[in-house]
């Protein structure tokens, strides 16, 4: 007989009484001599099937391997359950064991884990209600956010994820090399020889695929790159991962009004979609860690975003008599602090803040006539600070080159970046929107390293 998936079951696959094939991992199993009550799941859904074992058709030695965590086949007949907690429940007629789960080694005994012990346990939390939520909303969020895309004419373009160069200018990057670290080759005078590395030149995994994005976005007219960036950012918060996903749109003849615009429709698409295709699971996540979370994912959708300068932003901050941790003043990056008290406090709802001081912003964005400013927005949400950053991009050859030489940096890396200034340069932008820091959002969690399956940070690589 044919397996049919526990969530297709509840969709009504299957007639009652019929019969049916399923397969899963026992949650519990609880019951007397007369008759046995296994909760199965098998990761399609948050609900489980229930499987009513009647003991004069199965042994107790029969049933003793049947533990949490071990892995079971079920054929019997689908039936409408009496009990309370379920429409539906299964009448077993026979019973397969694929793997056993030793209970006295089997970590995630019947419930109440810390997130924290789940971390160390990162190889089985997918197994848990929690983290089987989590991650199929992310499975759910990346293929909304492919549809938001293709729907409006985008075409992905897969950027490259060793580079030579370093797109925010932050030098975070981690070094991709063959040499020998014992024994490293050295030129004349005394620095190290890439000449002899295994791409002839000094190499690191990607920060961001925007540079090679533009080159896309200037042929294609639009495209976005759905990948892995890396950040060797020594930082330990519940907001940053060295490894993280990113989605980086970049548009040919789009202003910043025009930038600010999509970002909003996007995210907006994507939390429309959480709620229109997840709802057992976010309905889950809330009623077990957050419950305000439905209300606030549908309060996001009914405003407009606020749009406000860095300006007005730092004059609101500086007015509202708050004592910050870090200062504020003209010129000082935003810290998320900052960034909630905006969003959370003063408008109740997301801001694009825009137009930000060009010291603390990337070469690339436009500058301003002001010449202190460039054309620059971040998405600021709440719970989360910045979702999204992104610019209008400098198009202009000249002021591009003035800024490079500016802040020093290597030109003759940059030559393929420069080339597209040089022919048929246009009005450009683009964002960067945080994969995570979305999901985080969507599922109301309150660290990264929950909503991404096996987290790198500082001092963990594990799993
Ligand atoms: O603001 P960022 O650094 O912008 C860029 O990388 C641009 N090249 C994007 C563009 O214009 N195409 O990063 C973009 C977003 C941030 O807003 C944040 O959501 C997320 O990426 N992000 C991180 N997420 C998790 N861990 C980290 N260490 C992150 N750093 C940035
Ligand atoms: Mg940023």
């Amino acid at each position: 007989m044919k397996r049919t998936k526990i969530v297709d079951i509840y969709a009504g696959a299957k007639p009652v009484g019929s019969e049916v094939s399923v397969m899963g991992w026992v949650r519990t199993r609880r019951g007397n001599k007369h008759v046995q009550f296994v909760a199965l799941n098998d990761g399609s859904t948050i609900r489980n099937l229930q499987i009513v074992l009647d003991m004069e058709k199965f042994t107790d030695e029969q049933l003793r391997p049947v533990t949490t965590g071990s892995a079971i086949h079920i054929e019997g007949i689908l039936v409408e359950s009496m009990g309370k907690g379920q429409s539906i429940e299964i009448q077993a007629e026979k019973l397969e064991i694929f793997g056993t789960a030793d209970p006295d080694e089997y970590p995630l005994q019947k419930k109440g884990h810390t997130l924290e012990f789940l971390r160390e346990k990162a190889h089985l939390r997918p197994r848990t209600n929690t983290f089987g939520a989590i991650l199929r909303i992310r499975s759910a969020l990346a293929f909304a956010i492919h549809r938001f895309f293709q729907e409006r004419g985008f075409f992905y373009l897969n950027t490259p994820l060793i580079t030579a160069s370093d797109c925010e200018g932050a030098g975070a990057m981690f070094q991709v090399t063959t040499l020998p670290l014992n024994e490293l080759p050295r030129t004349e005078d005394g620095s190290i020889d890439y000449s002899a590395d295994f791409f002839g030149k000094q190499a690191a995994l990607t920060v961001s695929g925007q540079l090679e994005g533009e080159l896309g976005a200037t042929a294609l007219g639009a495209i976005y790159t759905f990948g892995p960036t890396f950040r060797a950012e020594n930082s330990n918060t519940p907001r940053h991962l060295a490894e993280f996903w990113m989605i980086e749109p970049e548009m040919a003849f789009y202003d910043i009004t025009d930038n600010m615009q999509l970002a909003e429709d996007f995210v907006k698409y994507c939390i429309r979609y959480a709620l229109d295709n997840c709802h057992d699971d976010i309905e889950f996540l809330s009623s077990m860690y957050d419950k305000e979370l439905i209300t606030r994912l549908e309060s996001v959708l009914a405003d407009s975003f606020v749009r406000l300068t860095y300006t007005e932003g730092v004059e609101i901050l500086e007015k509202s008599g708050r004592k910050f941790e870090f200062p504020v003043y003209w010129g000082a990056d935003l810290s998320s602090e900052h960034e909630r008290y905006l969003v959370e406090e003063h408008f109740r709802r997301p801001v694009i803040l825009t137009d930000y001081p060009r010291e603390i912003k990337a070469f690339y964005m436009k500058q301003n006539e002001d010449g202190r400013t460039v054309r620059a927005m971040d998405v600021l949400f709440p719970q989360i600070g910045e979702i999204i950053g992104g610019s209008e991009r400098e198009e202009s050859y000249e002021k591009l080159m003035a800024r490079i030489e500016e802040l020093g940096i290597p030109m003759k890396d940059m030559w393929w970046y420069l080339d597209t200034r040089r022919f048929g340069t246009v009005p450009h932008s683009g964002f960067g929107l945080g994969f995570e820091r979305l999901v985080l959002f969507v599922t109301g969690m309150t660290n990264i390293r929950d909503v991404i399956p096996f987290p790198r940070t500082p001092g963990n690589a594990e799993f």
